[in-house]
């Protein structure tokens, strides 16, 4: 724990910034099993958005933890930890006026709660979009071939097998992707930046 630390305010309002730059800055948190299609959507939308010339970036569990995050695995603790410093990116992502679009497991409640208290803290947008699907579908498509490595017992603690999964009870958006395709996913999330004013 650090001490002796002092916070340092910028010369430039939050409101100044999203003047200046004419984005306000927002995170959409997508959560859901493997293979729900959390990477897929947020490849799809981080696309669309910068088509619309809406400064966006897509933070993917696979990817961070091959920098940020290599130190940790897949034991509570580890992926506690992968979302809170996720959550710390996406706050800072999202301060800069950047629309950060995050596609992690993130399989525990209170790690989701707390990425949302501390954009709230901040007053940015969190929007938890829950990519859902039920699990004999992400098990069929299992397209890294890990659920069937789960069952056989070479990978232990996966989530939806051996590790669990705690569905959102109250998200902004609820998408069932094995009746909703990409580009209905796209549309869905950017209808409701849109709806909130978020962009236009
Ligand atoms: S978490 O739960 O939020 O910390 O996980 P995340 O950082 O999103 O990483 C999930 C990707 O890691 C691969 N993988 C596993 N997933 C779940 N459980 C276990 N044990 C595991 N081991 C490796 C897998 O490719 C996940 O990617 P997605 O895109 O979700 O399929």
């Amino acid at each position: 724990m650090a001490t002796n630390i002092t916070f340092h305010p910028g010369s430039v309002s939050a409101e100044e910034r999203t003047g200046l730059l004419t984005q306000k800055g927002a995170t959409i948190w997508l959560t859901g099993l493997s293979a729900s299609g959390k990477s897929t959507i947020a490849c799809a939308l981080e696309q669309h958005l910068l088509h619309l010339h809406k400064f966006s970036y897509r933070l993917d569990g696979d990817n961070v933890r091959f920098g940020l995050n290599k130190d940790l695995g897949f034991d509570e603790k580890s992926r506690n930890e992968n979302i809170r410093r996720t959550s710390e990116v996406s706050k800072l992502f999202a301060d800069a006026s950047c629309i950060a679009i995050t596609a992690f497991i993130s399989p525990y409640r209170a790690d989701r709660a707390f990425a949302r208290e501390i954009h709230e803290q901040a007053s940015l947008p969190f929007i938890e979009a829950f990519v859902d699907a039920p699990l004999h579908v992400v098990e069929q498509r299992d397209p890294k071939g890990l659920y069937k490595k789960a069952r056989a017992g070479e990978i232990k603690d996966f989530t939806g097998i051996s590790a669990p999964y705690e569905a959102p009870e109250n998200p902004e958006i609820h998408i069932d992707t094995s009746t909703t395709d990409v580009a209905e996913s796209v549309r869905i999330i950017t209808d409701y930046l849109k709806g909130k004013g978020y962009i236009s």
